[in-house]
């Protein structure tokens, strides 16, 4: 197979997996009993929160083991809004976050009478630190927006909205999860209050990630037992959580051969598909080039991702399946408008270290024949 959806999810290292099998067959103790078997867990955990802490250059007692990216916007976003609600009620974000950042706002706003404005990028997708400055309000809690966009690899100016949001009460929450593993990064040096991050998207297991948070108060989304210093009850998921942090580890030891590696892989891929009728949906200033996202006029995103699947190419589009409809993708049409036909063209193709360049020669030999033929039209 050759697999160009790495903005949905990675291979789990090989590396990995062992280290992962180790935990499972060999330390099962519960990280919370007292015997030499829970001590040895517990010590498993404690060095992958070092080894992701040292990365990060943060303390250890600052980042919180989760399910997730998903959870961990969650419990920056609704604990941090519950526990402070007297400062103010009003949160800021962006019209193409994931669906675990707006789904969320939405929620505080329709169940818990937040006041939630989502700011769009400019007509050309651009998105400018301005746009944030007027959205901000004297009783804004939290400005919320990602690094990197999933379905676009657009980079947002981060340090330039952490310089806006430090003169404010405000608290700023980072989505990384497209981020992480790909770029080095430092919470505190940018001034970041809360970041999310999530394994499988840097060669980690699924169902594990982590949340920076600086000293706030803010309230837990999971209550019960004492784990992750009282902030997230729950026995911890150690196998995930020593593979999480094997996975960050070798990936910054490989931050820039890889960046280099995939920019190298994008470039092939342009200049193969170089001679078709395509446009490029790319935005603003900087982009991550893990992540293309383009669309040729007149072929149905649909039936080009089905002919790919069948022809053992898995690529994604931004259009989300819930409840059985496909719902074109919300990133897309912040930018475009709803009616635009390229929410029904666009496809996206991500690359990670593990993408070859035979991969791209074959998906560009396979794609070639395809979006000739017209019978993918709609
Ligand atoms: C930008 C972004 N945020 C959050 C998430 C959710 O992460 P998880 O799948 O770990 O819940 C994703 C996953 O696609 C993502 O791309």
């Amino acid at each position: 197979m050759i697999y160009l959806d790495n903005a949905a999810t990675t291979a789990v290292l090989p590396e990995v997996a062992q280290d992962m099998l180790e935990v499972l067959t060999a330390t099962f103790g519960n990280p919370s009993s007292i015997h030499a078997a829970g001590r040895q867990a517990g010590k498993l955990v404690r060095q992958a929160r070092q080894t992701i802490a040292t990365l990060l250059d943060v303390p250890p007692r600052n980042l919180i083991f989760t399910s997730g990216g998903s959870e961990a916007n969650n419990q920056a976003l609704i604990g941090y809004a519950l526990a402070n609600r007297d400062k103010g009620n009003h949160i800021v974000t962006t019209a193409i976050e994931h669906h675990s950042v707006l789904h969320t706002v939405a929620y505080l706003r329709d169940r818990l009478g937040f006041d939630v404005t989502i700011v769009k990028p400019h007509p050309d997708g651009d998105f400018t630190p301005d746009l944030i400055a007027h959205a901000l309000r004297e009783e804004t809690l939290i400005v919320s927006t990602m690094y990197a966009n999933n379905e676009t690899g657009q980079l947002l100016p981060i340090s330039d909205i952490a310089a806006l949001v430090r003169d404010h009460q405000a608290v700023y929450h980072v989505d990384a999860v497209q981020v992480i593993g790909k770029l080095p990064i430092q919470p505190r040096t940018l001034g970041i209050d809360f970041l999310s991050a999530s394994a499988h998207k840097f060669h980690g297991p699924k169902g594990v990630g982590f949340l920076y948070h600086g000293d706030f108060k803010f309230d837990n989304l999971i209550h019960g037992g004492d784990q992750e210093e009282g902030r997230r009850a729950g026995t911890e998921n150690i196998h995930s959580i020593v593979g999480m942090a094997k996975a960050f580890q070798i990936a910054a030891e490989q931050f820039d051969t890889n960046f280099d590696k995939i920019s190298a892989l994008n470039k092939q891929l342009l200049s193969g598909l170089a001679g078709l009728d395509f446009y490029l949906n790319q935005f603003g200033e900087a982009t991550l080039p893990h992540v293309l996202n383009l669309g040729f006029p007149g072929i149905n995103q649909d039936l080009l991702l089905m002919t790919l699947d069948l022809q053992g190419v898995a690529i994604s589009t931004g259009s989300a399946c819930t409840a059985g409809a496909i719902e074109p993708s919300h990133v897309l049409a912040a930018v475009l408008g709803d009616s635009s036909v390229k929410l029904q063209e666009s496809i996206r193709i991500s690359l990670s270290d593990l993408t070859t360049s035979a991969d791209i020669a074959e998906f560009v030999r396979i794609l070639k024949p395809i979006v000739t033929n017209h019978s993918l039209t709609h």
